[in-house]
């Protein structure tokens, strides 16, 4: 399949979860905005200290900022064929702009209510050598790795419900949007890692 593929849903829903079975069955490459504005932020470069705060506040980054990083993104020789990502866009202005710099082929949106998301959020725990996601009680790291693993900093449940306030006024209403130009599958996030991965293994496979 040419074109990208937007990963879609609300802070926690599980976008960087799935993120490595959609990449592993498209081959596509997946661009997480959250992920470079961390690395950004740890290497102590301009974009991270302007991003800084509002990641720390749970509030988005501005759109001028995200879609600059990502026209550079794209111009990498990996993404000639077309990227998954996970994060991006979250307002219709990034989407807009995003229709200007690559073809969007799919978006999956992986639907999850608040209630849980906060449970899962707070819960989760990343091994910064591997990069893979952890979570307390529903994905448990193995013991050996348990001194190294570390809590985002913006995984509190205030933070949450900012990033989630955030999400219903001004990413959600880009679910229709894409909905309106018939790209948008809907997937049930609320099932087991497993269950949810096997939703998104048989929608991928209808590209
Ligand atoms: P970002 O890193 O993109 O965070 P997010 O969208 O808030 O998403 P998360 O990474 O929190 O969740 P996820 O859906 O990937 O869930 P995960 O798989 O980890 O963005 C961070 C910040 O950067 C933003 O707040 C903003 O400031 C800025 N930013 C980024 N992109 C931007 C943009 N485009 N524009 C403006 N600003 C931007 O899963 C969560 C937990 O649940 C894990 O512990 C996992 O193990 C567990 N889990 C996953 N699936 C299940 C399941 N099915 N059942 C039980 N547990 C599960």
């Amino acid at each position: 399949m040419t074109g990208s593929i937007v990963l879609f849903g609300p802070p926690g829903a599980g976008k960087g979860t799935q993120a490595s079975l959609i990449a592993e069955i498209t081959g596509k490459p997946p661009v997480s905005t959250g992920d470079m504005l961390r690395s950004a932020l740890s290497e102590g470069t301009e974009l991270g200290v302007e991003a800084k705060a509002f990641m720390e506040a749970g509030k988005l980054v501005p759109d001028e900022v995200i879609i600059g990083l990502i026209r550079e993104r794209l111009k990498e020789p990996d993404a000639s064929k077309g990227v998954l990502f996970d994060g991006f866009p979250r307002t219709i202005l990034q989407a807009e702009a995003l229709e200007e710099i690559t073809e969007v082929s799919a978006v999956i949106s992986i639907e999850v209510p608040d209630d849980e998301i906060v449970d899962r959020i707070i819960g989760r725990r990343m091994d910064p050598v591997t990069g893979e996601i952890y979570h307390v009680s529903f994905k448990p790291a193995p013991i050996e790795i348990h001194d190294r693993l570390v809590q985002r900093k913006d995984d509190t449940e205030e933070t949450v419900r900012s990033r989630l306030d955030g999400y219903h006024k001004q990413t959600k209403p880009l679910g229709n949007w894409y909905g309106e130009r018939g790209l948008l599958i809907t997937i049930d996030g609320t099932g087991s890692i497993l269950e949810v991965g096997a939703l998104v293994t048989s929608a991928v496979n209808t590209l």
